[in-house]
């Protein structure tokens, strides 16, 4: 099958037990240890966890840009509108990045070209991938500023990176991720340097222009409180596995998996008081090339059992003991590798009543 030949029912992004290592002089490095995870067209898709699970190396996996050596891909397949990125060539990649995936970063500073102006670093994409001529590139260039809500657009297309702020800048990075129109944009913490003002109005323009250009989105961020309100779908990544996946409302409410607990009980809600105190989960994530036997999260884990020791947890439906069941498609269960989740999610769900 070629690229765009898919339909709308298959998923835009099929992601199977993707592997991802690296070679270091510590030893190896599994970051990313076997990841399946679909992105339907239109869908946005948050991926959460803290720093280090192995969240950015997934990203970098499926735009093939993880840095070789020291990182390889060992196993997994990619499949993005009928095509497995993962046995595509350097030139073939780059066109996908392109125009078929649009890419974010945290640091815009570090992502656009300090030395060309803004309008140039738009119309460049314009004009290799999309054909267009210089004035037509220059038109559209003001159109996507215009739409991501920089005033004045014609005049700022002369503006040199600097002279903008960490806002705007993040804003030009969006207008660039979507000028080729890409059916899929991944955004990796890319407002996490921002305020918390700022970052919810990026966020809201990301998801108000992917709404209506009918763009995937994959945002990937530590922070669950802020990714739940606008994210479809959640993945929860611990030490590189997916560890719990539903819908944002199962996850956010009825959370199963105690690291996803963990999270949330570490950030402010906007469904509790301000008064609620935070509870950062103890310890710190594991060294990777050192993982604990059995389960990754055990160490930091009330919940754990002799079990957890020995045997590592798949990630398989659950939620039947505490009602969450009725609350999700029967086509999309909530996924949780945890052999106590439904004794967690039960406990969860008393101490709030
Ligand atoms: N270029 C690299 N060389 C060696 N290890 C790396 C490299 N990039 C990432 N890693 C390791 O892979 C793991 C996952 O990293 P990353 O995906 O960046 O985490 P996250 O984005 O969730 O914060 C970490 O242990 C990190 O140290
Ligand atoms: S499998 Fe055991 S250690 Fe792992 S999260 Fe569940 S209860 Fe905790
Ligand atoms: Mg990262």
């Amino acid at each position: 099958m070629t690229a765009g030949s898919t339909s709308k029912s298959t998923p835009l992004l099929q992601v199977r037990n993707l592997r991802t290592s690296f070679n270091t002089p510590d030893g190896k490095i599994t970051a990313v240890a076997g990841v399946t995870f679909d992105i339907h067209h239109g869908e946005t898709l948050g991926l959460v966890g803290e720093s280090g699970c192995g969240k950015s190396v997934t990203a970098l996996s499926i735009m093939q840009l993880v840095p070789n050596p020291p990182g390889v891909i060992e196993q997994g397949e990619v499949m993005f509108d009928g095509t497995d990125l993962l046995k595509l060539s350097n030139k073939e990649m780059q066109a996908v990045r392109g125009s078929g995936i649009g890419m974010i970063f945290q640091e815009p500073m570090s992502s656009l070209n300090p030395v060309l102006s803004i309008g140039r670093q738009i119309t460049e994409p314009l004009e290799v991938h999309l054909e267009l001529g210089k004035a037509a590139a220059l038109d559209r260039a003001a159109e996507l500023l215009n739409m991501v809500g920089i005033a004045d657009s014609r005049q700022r297309l002369d503006d040199y990176p600097h002279q903008l702020s960490g806002g705007q800048r993040q804003r030009v990075m969006i207008a660039i991720a979507l000028s080729c129109e890409p059916k899929l944009l991944i955004a990796d913490e890319a407002t996490t340097a921002l305020d918390v003002t700022i970052q919810a109005q990026i966020l809201e323009l990301m998801k108000n222009l992917t709404s209506q250009l009918g763009t995937a989105l994959l945002i990937i961020t530590h922070n669950l409180g802020i990714i739940a309100r606008y994210a479809d779908r959640l993945n929860v990544m611990y030490a590189g596995k997916i560890r719990e996946s539903g819908t944002a409302e199962q996850v956010y409410l009825n959370p199963a998996h105690p690291y996803t607990i963990g999270l949330l009980n570490s950030v402010p809600r906007l469904d509790r008081p301000a008064t609620d105190r935070l509870d950062p989960i103890p310890g710190e994530i594991p060294d990777p090339s050192d993982l604990p036997t059995g389960c990754a999260f055990r160490p930091r884990c009330r919940w754990a059992t002799t079990q957890c020791e020995i045997d590592e947890p798949s990630l398989e439906a659950t939620g039947v003991q505490n009602g969450r069941t009725d609350a999700q498609p029967a086509n999309a269960p909530a996924l949780v590798a945890c052999f106590e989740a439904n004794a967690v999610a039960t406990s969860i769900e008393m101490a709030r009543t």
